[in-house]
């Protein structure tokens, strides 16, 4: 199953963020640990989905070896993180997306997780196209190809219980809403 997303971010954004790439850093660090416990949140509501649960656990994992990461590049620069979570207003525009049933609730979180995946592909290889420097290149350019996996995994699980048929026309219409939430946000030097 194939995504694409229905906007495309200009480099003008990646060009922003490398300007402001500390602030980008600390926005960055708290996305990694919320995949992370988005992680682990589904395994504590779904216990019953035998099935995904190995490979959500392995993803929290690498979310939290990728913060670790950059926190790593943070701590180098001298930066601390913060000490709660900031606003997320492109999270908040999706939340509407996500249906009260149960069932349907798992398909649409993991669709959702599969499409922000996928978002953060597209501006970490902006990212390490337009920065110059060497470290934020090399771990940019290394991270979004682990995270194309990670846009790949979510949709097999959500394969694993719904259909190829439901999976793809949810699939979508998640792609339809983020690309209309994405585009009319405005430009921060935050992963969204
Ligand atoms: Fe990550
Ligand atoms: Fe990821």
């Amino acid at each position: 199953m194939e995504i694409k997303l229905k906007y495309d971010t200009p480099a003008e954004w990646a060009k922003q963020v490398v300007e402001n790439i500390d602030v980008f850093l600390q926005d960055h660090a708290d996305a990694e640990r919320k995949v992370a416990n988005m992680c682990l949140s589904l395994i504590a509501k779904y216990p019953d989905k035998r099935d995904i649960i190995a490979d959500l656990n392995q993803i929290a994992v690498e979310e939290l070896l990728h913060f670790k990461q950059v926190y790593d590049i943070m701590y180098k620069r001298g930066l601390t993180i913060d000490s709660e979570f900031k606003k997320d207003p492109y999270m908040k525009g999706l939340s509407s997306i996500i249906r009260e049933d149960t069932q349907k609730r798992l398909l649409d979180r993991l669709i959702l997780a599969s499409v922000a995946e996928m978002r953060g592909v597209e501006r970490f290889k902006l990212i390490s196209e337009v920065t110059e420097d060497k470290e934020l290149k090399k771990f940019y350019s290394n991270l979004y190809l682990q995270e194309k996996e990670h846009v790949d995994i979510f949709l097999q699980l959500a394969e694993r219980y719904f259909s190829t048929e439901e999976v793809e026309s949810r699939l979508e219409e998640i792609l339809i809403k983020e690309g209309e939430v994405i585009e009319y946000l405005p430009w921060r030097p935050a992963i969204h």
